[in-house]
């Protein structure tokens, strides 16, 4: 094995080094720091006990709008913060700079409450690293809030040193927010791209008798685990790969919603009509793929990716 030559102190120093020149490194420690746990524990069973299953918290996932509503919510805080700092800067008014803080700490409230519920059904690591993104967060609007009460105060000095602290750790909070979204896939699809995947045309499955009746099961096509229900001679595909997490969708269970036979998952339990993959509940908030599918007459199952 390779021995570093380096001093220890210089090692020490040269790892300080790599985690600020490189802040990755410092979002993949936190990952991994089982330290974070306990208070990770703590405020997800607070946060899942405040927010039963139902249409306030699917609202608070973006179910209604078919993809995470807490991205678009914290460009309010940021926009606002961002341009109050620049205000300052080319000495814009007083009072057009605290208006900008003051909408920015109201609008923490609405991105707060979505980020919670999403964060409530994260993996741990994907916690951890959201939960120093909230720290990060709390900690700007705290900031700001300082900021408004200073220049209330005509400490505009103060006010302007504060606002300027908060916009610098918001934004480290929003490095850790990317890290989240991008490099953890929070908040993305983790469905497989079955039209990629597939290939044209329709395929062969198995037959039809091959099938238990009411009971989900697991089929292979290709690269692609798929999900497949039979009610009779009906026969329902979709991705196996819940679209929320990538959870084992076989292994849920049927549920009837809206007078629909629909799939929870067993992971977190987001709820997917079985016949076209739309989701019914979060935190999924993305259609599951699903598929076309026939019965020929040897009675073999053919399906195809639904447009
Ligand atoms: S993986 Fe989270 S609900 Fe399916």
């Amino acid at each position: 094995m390779r021995q570093s030559l380096l001093h220890p102190s210089r090692r020490a120093g040269k790892g300080r080094k790599a985690l600020l020149s490189r802040p990755a490194v410092l979002a993949e420690r936190i990952e991994r720091a089982h330290s974070l746990d306990p208070v990770v524990h703590s405020l997800s069973d607070s946060v899942v006990r405040a927010l039963p299953a139902g249409p306030r918290t699917d609202a608070l996932h973006g179910v209604p709008f078919g993809q995470p509503a807490h991205p678009a919510l914290v460009r309010l805080p940021l926009g606002c913060w961002s341009s109050a700092v620049l205000l300052d800067l080319f000495h814009g008014t007083e009072r057009a700079t605290a208006v900008l803080v003051a909408v920015g700490v109201g609008t923490t409230v609405p991105a707060a409450a979505t980020g919670l519920a999403d964060w409530s059904a994260l993996h741990q690591d994907q916690q951890r690293v959201g939960l120093v993104h909230a720290i990060c967060q709390t900690g700007a609007a705290t900031l700001f809030l300082g900021s408004l009460a200073a220049r209330a105060g005509g400490r505009t000095g103060t006010g302007r040193a504060l606002s300027a602290s908060g916009l610098a750790l918001a934004s480290i909070g929003a490095y850790f927010g990317g890290h989240l979204a991008l490099r953890l896939g929070a908040g993305t699809s983790h469905a497989e791209q079955v039209s990629h995947l597939s290939g044209l045309g329709w395929h062969d499955l198995c037959g039809l008798d091959e099938l238990p009746d009411r009971r989900l099961v697991r089929r292979q096509l290709g690269y692609l685990s798929l999900l497949v229900y039979r009610q009779g001679g009906e026969v329902s595909v979709l991705s196996d790969r819940c679209s929320h997490l990538g959870g084992p969708l076989h292994q849920g269970r049927i549920v009837v919603e809206r007078g629909a036979a629909c799939v929870t998952c067993p992971w977190h339990g987001s709820t997917f009509v079985v016949a076209d993959g739309t989701v019914v509940h979060g935190p999924a908030t993305a259609r599951q793929p699903s598929f076309e599918t026939r019965v020929t007459a040897g009675g073999r199952i053919e399906l195809r990716p639904r447009p």
